[in-house]
């Protein structure tokens, strides 16, 4: 039977559920992230979710993208290790705990076959984002059958076009859209927007409580999916990684307007440099 449980996501649930890491760690304990994002014209999505996972405790963040903006990634977030794009992939999936792919791709690069080959070969978590989201419907069977979570980030309009409807068809019926499609996948789906919703493969659906308009800003859809990703490697439990990094970006984004901010200025830049003030303050 499909529950339809709905719950918001409190503070408190994220404190209760939070990953302490422990003084013996080393990197290989808090997860290997492979981020695939960012192209010539979008080098800032790769830059923002990569930055984003280092700052929320990936042990070891490597970037996949295009050779041409090496450069532009390592100056921003020296911490990243690079694979070039046109390198096999057999080999960039082979020693990591938890893959994202999407942000800042574009659609007609190979960026649905590189979906699928994921789908169907890597063991962990895979988290898809924005351009990856493009051929989702033709790979419904594959995801349903997948061992490992899939979780899954679409914006109204990302959701809409997944699904043959308008955007405001989808923000009219969030609710039982967010449950029936997270339930038909199989996947953890984060409908995005105020208030966003993450559901379950179960069909439970936890309300989160933070975040403000100053997130409405391109990138800042980046910045999650690099916070989900890194969170994925600290938790056991799939929907308190993906809840708690969901609180998290929203809770930054509130701290930062408390620090004499204003929502018009905010940038997803400044949720990831907030980040630490952020956790410390939590
Ligand atoms: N209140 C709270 N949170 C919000 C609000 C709001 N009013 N508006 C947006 N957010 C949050 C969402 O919940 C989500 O976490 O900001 C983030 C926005 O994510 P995306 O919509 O994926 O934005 P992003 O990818 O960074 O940039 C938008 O996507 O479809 C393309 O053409 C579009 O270039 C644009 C880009
Ligand atoms: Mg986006």
């Amino acid at each position: 039977a499909v529950k339809s449980e709905r719950y918001v996501w409190t503070e408190k649930d994220v404190m209760k559920h939070w990953p302490h890491r422990d003084d013996n760690s080393h990197k290989g304990s808090h997860g290997k992230v492979g981020i695939i994002a960012g192209s010539s014209n979008m080098p800032g999505a790769a830059v923002l979710a990569a930055t984003a996972a280092v700052r929320s405790g990936a042990g070891l963040t490597t970037l996949n993208t295009h050779s041409d903006i090496f450069s532009t990634i390592t100056n921003h977030v020296p911490e990243a290790t690079l694979f070039d794009r046109k390198d096999d992939l057999s080999e960039f999936i082979d020693d990591k705990d938890i893959i994202a792919i999407g942000p800042g791709l574009g659609v007609n690069d190979d960026t649905g076959g590189t979906v699928e080959y994921l789908i169907d070969h890597f063991e962990g978590p895979l988290v898809i984002d924005a351009d990856g989201l493009s051929r989702l419907q033709e790979l419904k069977d594959k995801i349903k059958n997948r061992k490992h979570p899939v979780i899954i980030t679409p914006h109204p309009g990302e959701m809409a076009r997944l699904i043959d409807a308008s955007a405001s068809e989808v923000n009219k019926n969030r609710f039982d859209i967010s449950r029936e499609i997270a339930v038909e996948y199989g996947v953890y789906l984060v409908l995005k927007g105020p208030n966003t919703l993450v559901s379950t493969p179960a069909g439970e659906t936890f309300i989160n409580d933070t975040g403000n308009a100053g997130l409405a800003k391109g990138g800042s859809g980046d910045v999650l999916t690099g916070m989900i990703a890194a969170f994925l490697g600290r938790y056991e439990n799939t929907q308190h990684a993906v809840s708690g990094a969901v609180f998290m970006h929203g809770y930054t984004a509130d701290y930062i307007l408390d620090q004499e901010s204003a929502i018009e200025s905010m940038t997803a830049s400044q949720i990831v440099e907030n980040l630490e003030k952020a956790f410390h303050k939590l």
